[in-house]
């Protein structure tokens, strides 16, 4: 038997395709922290996509964090107070290659300079 597709019904294929493609992982999402605080340890967690997963933080230099199967991860605040940092999760997964960020906020001070 021939199959055929007639050619107006391709661009609803080619996108029923693009959805199921797009829906095969859920989305990579990094929780907000609530702050940063020079030296002082913070967790980031996330969800979504599939490990392993990596991490940049920018400061007053980009920090590129090895990468981990884990969901979370803590990281030692080792940029000085009034920094503005800026973190975001990635999915090295070639299935759902995917970035996600948080909002940047500024580090906040304290007497803990012994990680500067
Ligand atoms: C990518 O994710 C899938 C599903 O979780 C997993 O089976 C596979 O091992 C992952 N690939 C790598 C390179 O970790
Ligand atoms: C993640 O898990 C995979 C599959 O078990 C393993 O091959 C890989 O080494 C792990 N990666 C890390 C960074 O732990
Ligand atoms: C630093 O230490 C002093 C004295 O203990 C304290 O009064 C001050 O609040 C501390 N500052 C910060 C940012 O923690």
């Amino acid at each position: 038997m021939k199959l055929s597709i007639p050619s107006t019904a391709l661009p609803a294929i080619v996108f029923l395709l693009q959805s199921l493609r797009a829906s095969a992982f859920d989305p990579l999402v990094l929780n907000p922290v609530d702050a940063y605080t020079q030296c002082e340890p913070v967790v980031f967690s996330w969800s979504g996509a599939f490990p392993p997963y990596d991490m940049g933080i920018f400061g007053t230099t980009l920090e590129a964090l090895t990468a981990t199967n884990a969901t979370s991860r803590t990281w030692v605040v080792d940029f000085p107070a009034g920094t503005v940092v800026r973190a975001a999760v990635r999915s090295l997964n070639i299935s759902s290659l995917t970035t996600a960020s948080i909002p940047a906020l500024t580090v906040m001070p304290s007497n803990d300079s012994s990680c500067l």
